[in-house]
């Protein structure tokens, strides 16, 4: 696994968004896996911008999300589908028809189950995600993947736990009621079918995460460790992110 050690968010932001544009320009398509919550933004801002002034073209990109909450309307200050169109999609020229986020409307059990088949479907259809974005929870989640998620997982439902709950009371006034209790997310099965996969990890409070993820036993107890197993998996982290890795040799830009 490369990982590399940045100096700050605005760093890991410009350095996420180099890799995930690589190949952008030399694909007819070009499939993105994207997340949301507070450590990508930095890349979305940087993406934003190379769009305005560098006229980075995302007219042939289509995009999957990993996850959205159950229960919130689509409109909700807090949907991912709000988040996405907000902090990206509103500002560059990505085919809105093509962003996908999971539906978190669906109230019949039977049809989330059908949603989740048919969104696997979709990414099949298009060849699969040819890079992925990840953030981690404090807990070592990745989507709503929390502990105890089979590592082959596919697209399903999952309960959220207190601690994610917890983490995520911040953008609901501080009140953990307020956060959804379930969620849709991509499998951690559905990241490593990703043909390239980059984790973004910035703060203090994600050291033990990384650290356990990178360095720790492959273990559902820490979704994230499963990318120790993918082909072609990147960490760019800052440095108080990285202050509990214990290995030599990690680059440092
Ligand atoms: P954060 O969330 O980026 O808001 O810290 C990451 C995650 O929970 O995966």
């Amino acid at each position: 696994m490369r990982v590399i050690i940045v100096k700050d968010t605005q760093q890991m932001g410009r350095v996420a968004a180099d890799l995930i544009v690589q190949d952008l320009k030399k694909r007819a398509v070009y499939v993105l896996g994207l997340a949301t919550g507070s450590t990508p933004l930095s890349m979305y801002q940087e993406l934003i911008r190379r769009h305005r002034e560098e006229g980075l073209d995302f007219s042939n990109v289509i995009s999957f999300n990993l996850d959205e909450y159950i229960g919130l309307p689509a409109n909700h200050s807090e949907s991912y589908r709000r988040f996405m169109n907000e902090n990206l999609f509103n500002h560059i020229n990505i085919n809105k028809k093509l962003t996908f986020v999971p539906d978190g409307t669906i109230k019949d059990l039977c049809d989330v189950e059908k949603f989740c088949d048919w969104y696997e479907g979709q990414i099949a259809d298009v060849g699969g995600v040819d890079y992925q974005v990840l953030g981690i929870g404090t807990n070592g989640h990745i989507g709503f993947n929390e502990p105890g998620s089979s590592l082959g997982s596919m697209t399903r439902i999952k309960t959220l736990t207190e601690r994610t709950r917890l983490d995520n009371a911040r953008f609901f006034d501080n009140d953990i009621n307020q956060v959804p209790k379930y969620s849709i997310t991509m499998g951690i099965g559905t990241v490593m079918k990703a043909k390239k996969v980059v984790l973004l990890a910035s703060g203090k409070g994600k050291a033990d995460a990384v650290v356990e993820s990178c360095e720790g036993a492959v273990s559902s107890k820490c979704p994230a460790s499963a990318l120790q197993l993918h082909q072609y998996a990147t960490y760019v982290v800052d440095e108080a992110a990285a202050s509990k890795l214990t290995l030599e040799g990690y680059e440092k830009i």
